[in-house]
C-alpha cells in the first residue's frame, strides 16, 4: 500500500549493573544503557490492518483485533505496542511497522523492552502528539505487563532515558545518575538466559522462605545504594567488593549456574577484580571490573555504556 508518512525512532538495549531481582521487590537497582539500537520505522497506510514487518517474520492483523495471545512471539511487543497507543489515543488508522535490530535478541541487551520504546515513540512523532518521558514509561511498562505479566520496568527506563539510572519498579524512581567514567567489561557467557522463568522460580524461593528472602534483598538494596556512591566517586576497588557481595547474593537466590561461576573465574584469573552475572541470571551478560589481560577464554563484546536514550532518526 502507498505509503503516506513515515517517522524512524531508535532506543538503546540495556545492562543491569545492581540489583537484579530485589528491584522487583522495591528495592532500587542500577541500569545503564548500551550503544546498541533497535530501530522502528512507523508508517501510515491505508486501510485499517497493522502490518509489522520484524527481523525473522511478517505479521498483519486488523487494528481493532490485536490479540496478544494469539500473535507470533517474535510481533507481540510491537503489537502491544500499537494497541496501547491506538487504544490511548482513539486511532485506527493502518500502520505499517518495521523493526531492525543492531543486536541479537541472545546477549539480553532487552532487544523487548527497546522495540516497545521505539515503537511508542515513533507512533507520536508520526500522529505529532507530545509524550512526556514518564507518560511514555507508563504506555511502554502496560504494553511490557500485557505481554509478559512480569517486570520492574528498568529496562523501558533505560531504553527511554539512556545514560544510568537509578531505578526503582514501576518507575516509582527514575534517577539519572552523573557518571564520568564506566570501566565496565561485558562478557557474554554464550546462553541466553529465560528471564520470565528465572523471576517467577525467585518468587516461589520467597513463598518458601520469605523472611529469608526478603532479608537478601534488602541486603542487594543496600549494595545498590553504596554502588551509586562508589560509582560517583569513581572508586574502583569499592565498586568491585560490591559487586563481588552482589553476586554472592544472587547466587544465594539460585540464579547463578556453573557456567556463570565458570566465566567469573576464568575472568577473575585473567585480572578482573569484581565480576557478577547481569540480570535475569541462568546466562546471558556478567559485568566486569579491572583490566582483562592477555589470552581469554570467553567473549567480551566491545559496547559503549551510557548511551543515548530514545530518539528519531532522520529517514532517509
Ligand atoms: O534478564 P534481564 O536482563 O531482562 O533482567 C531481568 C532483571 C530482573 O530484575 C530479574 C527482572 C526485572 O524486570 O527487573
Amino acid at each position: 500500500m502507498k505509503s503516506m508518512k513515515k517517522t524512524r525512532s531508535s532506543a538503546p538495549g540495556k545492562l543491569m549493573l545492581f540489583g537484579e531481582h530485589a528491584v522487583v521487590y522495591g528495592h532500587p537497582c542500577i541500569v545503564t544503557a548500551v550503544d546498541q539500537r533497535i530501530n522502528a520505522e512507523v508508517e501510515l497506510i491505508g486501510g485499517d490492518e497493522v502490518e509489522v514487518i520484524a527481523p525473522s517474520i511478517k505479521f498483519s492483523v486488523a487494528i481493532n483485533k490485536i490479540d496478544i495471545l494469539q500473535a507470533p512471539k517474535e510481533v507481540k511487543f510491537v503489537l502491544a505496542a500499537v494497541r496501547i497507543f491506538a487504544k490511548k489515543h482513539g486511532i485506527n488508522k493502518g500502520l505499517k511497522i518495521t523493526t531492525i535490530s543492531a543486536f541479537a535478541s541472545s546477549f539480553g541487551f532487552g532487544s523487548s523492552s527497546a522495540v516497545t520504546v521505539a515503537v511508542i515513540h515513533g507512533l507520536h512523532e508520526l500522529f505529532e502528539i507530545k509524550v512526556t518521558k514518564k507518560e511514555l514509561f507508563e504506555m511502554c511498562y502496560q504494553a511490557v505487563l500485557d505481554v509478559q505479566g512480569v517486570g520492574s520496568g528498568f529496562d523501558l527506563a533505560a531504553a527511554i532515558w539512556g545514560g544510568t539510572l537509578l531505578f526503582v519498579t514501576g518507575g516509582k524512581k527514575i534517577e539519572p545518575l552523573a557518571i564520568e567514567n564506566l570501566p565496565i567489561s561485558v562478557i557474554f557467557t554464550g546462553v541466553k538466559a529465560d528471564t520470565v522463568t528465572l523471576v517467577k522460580q525467585v518468587s516461589e524461593l520467597r513463598d518458601r522462605h520469605p523472611k529469608i528472602v526478603d532479608g537478601i534483598f534488602k541486603q542487594i538494596g543496600a549494595v545498590v545504594l553504596s554502588a551509586q556512591v562508589a560509582l560517583a566517586n569513581s572508586d574502583w576497588n569499592q565498586l568491585s567488593e560490591l559487586m563481588n557481595i552482589n553476586q554472592g547474593l544472587l547466587e544465594s537466590l539460585g540464579v547463578s549456574t556453573p557456567l556463570i561461576h565458570r566465566v567469573s573465574d576464568e575472568a577473575k584469573e585473567v585480572g578482573a577484580t569484581g565480576i557478577k552475572l547481569s540480570g535475569a541470571g541462568g546466562g546471558d551478560c556478567l559485568v566486569a571490573l579491572g583490566e582483562l589481560k592477555g589470552q581469554r577464554k570467553f567473549d567480551v563484546l566491545e559496547i559503549g555504556l551510557q548511551a543515548a536514550g530514545v530518539r528519531s532518526e532522520k529517514y532517509e
